[in-house]
């Protein structure tokens, strides 16, 4: 499916992809999400397999990058070469500053479609830490054979999302609101293997974040490889 799906991404109606909210929303975040997310273990393990598992100097995209800590931080200082990109100005400003070695872009995930920073097979590895989740159910799949495509055969993928049977939700965050999606884990499981990605590894873990407005979640980390 994924050679497929990234042809008809490029193809998909650029006015159909709704960011309406999605970047002003984590431009009034700013560092405040630092603070309400904090003790990132599953993130951190999961960075670190992705870069223990590539040699060093490996190119690695940081797909939807926040803040670029905990995870472009950790993957440039573990010797790679980061390339960030988020939709939003001020997290590229702040990933800038806190990740000096890292390059950043200003990039809404769909803008990689047609060859952006190297096209198809450009990277050996990819990491998208909670930014798929912001995209409505019906563009993930497109998303994920995008990234497959990005990816050099063999590239692998660290991949989290929040379990839970929702699409295009909006939820208070923060002082503010985004719209979410996700899945339940063995329907993530299924749109992955459709994308064209082995599982090697999963972990799940129970978060509660010190805002009080965003509710207790499952977080899920899938290891993936591009097949
Ligand atoms: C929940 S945060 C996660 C940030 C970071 N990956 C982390 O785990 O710390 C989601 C990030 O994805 C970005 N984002 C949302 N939609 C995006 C899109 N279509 N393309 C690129 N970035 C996007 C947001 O601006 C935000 O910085």
């Amino acid at each position: 499916m994924s050679a497929t799906s990234y042809d008809e991404y490029e193809g998909l109606n650029r006015l159909a992809l709704d960011r309406a909210g999605q970047a002003e929303a984590f431009d009034v975040i700013g560092e405040r999400y630092d603070d309400a997310f904090p003790h990132k273990e599953g993130q951190l393990a999961s960075g670190a397999w992705l870069a223990g598992a590539l040699p060093a100097g490996s190119r690695i995209l940081d797909a939807g990058c926040g803040t670029g800590v905990p995870s472009a931080r950790q993957l440039s200082d573990a010797g790679h070469r980061v390339v960030g990109i988020d939709l939003s100005p001020s997290m590229v400003k702040l990933a800038r500053d806190n990740v000096p070695d890292a390059e950043f872009h200003r990039l809404d995930i769909a803008d990689l479609r047609g060859g952006r920073l190297g096209g198809r097979g450009s990277f050996d590895g990819i990491a998208a830490f909670f930014s798929l989740l912001m995209l409505p159910r019906a563009e993930i799949p497109y998303a994920l054979g995008l990234l497959h495509d990005l990816l050099r055969p063999d590239g692998l993928l660290a991949l989290s999302m929040v379990e839970g049977d929702v699409d295009d939700f909006t939820i208070p965050f923060l002082g503010t609101s985004v719209r979410v999606s996700g899945y339940l884990r063995d329907d993530l499981r299924r749109v992955v293997g459709d994308a064209g990605f082995e599982v090697l590894g999963e972990d799940a873990y129970a978060y509660a974040p010190s805002s009080t407005d965003v509710p207790p979640e499952i977080q899920l980390f899938l290891h993936l490889r591009r097949v």
